[in-house]
C-alpha cells in the first residue's frame, strides 16, 4: 500500500493511545503545515497553473481537516497544545542536494510532500484500525481517504513536470531512505513520531 517500504510497528498505537490530546495537537499542526506547503507551492511556483489551481482547494481542504482536529480537541475539553518540531520532515527534507535548475527544485518538493501524504494516511489507517476509541477511529477513517488522494496528487505532478524515468527512480530512492528513518521512529505520540 502507498509504495512504503516499511510498515509502522503496530505498538505505536498503544503509545498513541495513551495520550489522544498530545496526538490531536500534533496532528492539528500537521494539517496547519500542509496548507502552509500548499500555500508555499504557489508563492514559489505561480506559472504552473494546474497545481495552482490545484494547491488552491488543498488549501482549503487542509485548512478544513485542521478545524475538524481542533473541533475534536475543543470537544474533549482540552486546548490545542504548542507546536513541536517534527523530526521525520527535518530528516526527510534532507535527502535531495540543494539546488538544481526550477523543474528540479518543483519536483524535489513534490515528492517530499508526496511521501508525507503517504506516511500521514498510513499512519491514519493504522489508527483506523487499531484505536479502542471508535468514535476516533472512525474519524481518522474518513481523513484517510483524503490523504490518499493527496499523495497520488502530488505524485502525479511530480511525473508530469519532471522527466518521467527520472521522477520514477528519485521516488525509489526517496522511499528506501524514507524506511531507514522509520525504522528508528514509532515511538512517539505524534503522526509522524
Ligand atoms: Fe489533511
Ligand atoms: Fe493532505
Amino acid at each position: 500500500m502507498l509504495g512504503l517500504k516499511l510498515p509502522t510497528d503496530p505498538r505505536w498505537v498503544n503509545i498513541v493511545e495513551k495520550n489522544i490530546e498530545e496526538i490531536l495537537t500534533d496532528h492539528a499542526f500537521c494539517e496547519q503545515k500542509a496548507t502552509s506547503t500548499a500555500i508555499s507551492f504557489i508563492v514559489s511556483f505561480p506559472e504552473y497553473t494546474d497545481l495552482v489551481q490545484e494547491m488552491t482547494a488543498l488549501v482549503k481542504e487542509e485548512i478544513s481537516h485542521f478545524k475538524m482536529v481542533h473541533d475534536k480537541i475543543i470537544e474533549r475539553g482540552w486546548t490545542l497544545g504548542r507546536d513541536r518540531r517534527d523530526d521525520y520532515v527535518i530528516e526527510l527534507t534532507k535527502f535531495f542536494p540543494k539546488g538544481g535548475s526550477r523543474t528540479t527544485q518543483l519536483v524535489h518538493r513534490l515528492l517530499y510532500a508526496a511521501l508525507i501524504e503517504a506516511r500521514s494516511c498510513e499512519r491514519f489507517r493504522l489508527l483506523s484500525e487499531e484505536l479502542e476509541d471508535q468514535e476516533l477511529a472512525k474519524f481518522y477513517r474518513n481523513l484517510m481517504v483524503s490523504e490518499a488522494n493527496h499523495y497520488t496528487m502530488f505524485l502525479g505532478f511530480a511525473r508530469k513536470y519532471g522527466v518521467k524515468k527520472e521522477v520514477d527512480a528519485k521516488w525509489q530512492q526517496l522511499l528506501e531512505y524514507e524506511a531507514e528513518i522509520m525504522s528508528k521512529l514509532g515511538t512517539s505520540e505524534a503522526i509522524h513520531g
